[in-house]
């Protein structure tokens, strides 16, 4: 299997985690758009989902699937996304698509989050995937100072990207992170910060992992 056929292998073993009858949370990225085309062929099985991006809110638009506004529904039973880096603890690194704010509130939502994502994104340490920090815009410069200042690495601003919340960017390059729990603590005190990437507080439940030889789960 290659990574995108590995990707849809995961995607198909996660419709088996959709409650029926009830919101489900999407997430966002390449792995997601490939759970987003297998869960079309259930839509009427659900009731309708709460999208973490613009773009998969439209993907799943496009495949007439029900898009709700979190705020108008009582709760989520399952939150299914993929990851730009795990460990076998089900400590995440999300965020390589700017959508990490929104992944964070909708997997908080949820009674549950299956991640998703191909044997590449398993690592024995976080930190080689640079870590994403969404920042309010006028504090760029001071929240990349505290960040050196208080887990070091190299925070690095991305470029020419604004998130669905109008915010910015900060990516930082060379951590190894040791802790991912008291890193997350670190970065969600630092004043201007919106959001780090850091999934390690609230783990995912489940990592369903695509591997050559299949997909294997991991709880
Ligand atoms: C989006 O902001 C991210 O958190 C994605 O979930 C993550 O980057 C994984 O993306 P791929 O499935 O495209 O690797």
């Amino acid at each position: 299997m290659n990574q995108d056929e590995m990707k849809q292998a995961v995607a198909k073993a996660a419709i088996e985690y959709v409650v029926p009858g009830t919101i489900i949370g999407v997430g966002t990225g390449s792995t997601a758009n490939f759970f987003i085309d297998e869960l079309a062929s259930i839509k009427g099985k659900i009731e309708g989902t709460v999208a973490s991006s613009v773009a998969s809110a439209e993907r799943l638009k496009g495949h007439g699937i029900p898009v709700f506004d979190l705020n108008a529904v009582d709760g989520i039973s399952v939150y299914i996304d993929g990851a730009d880096e795990s460990t076998k603890h089900l400590h995440l690194v999300k965020g390589g698509g700017g959508a990490l704010t929104r992944e964070k509130i909708v997997a908080a939502a949820s009674e549950k989050f299956v991640c998703i994502a191909d044997e590449s994104k398993l690592v024995d340490r976080l930190g080689k995937f640079p870590l994403p920090v969404e920042v309010i815009p006028m504090a760029r410069s001071l929240v990349a100072r505290e960040i050196i200042k208080k887990i070091g690495g190299e925070p690095v601003l991305r470029e020419g990207f604004t998130t669905d919340n109008g915010n910015i960017i900060l990516d930082i390059h060379n951590l190894d992170i040791m802790d991912p729990v008291k890193t997350e603590e670190i970065l969600n005190d630092i004043t201007g910060v919106v959001t780090n990437g850091l999934f390690a507080m609230k783990p995912a439940n489940t990592l369903l992992l695509g591997c050559q030889d299949g997909v294997k789960v991991i709880e």
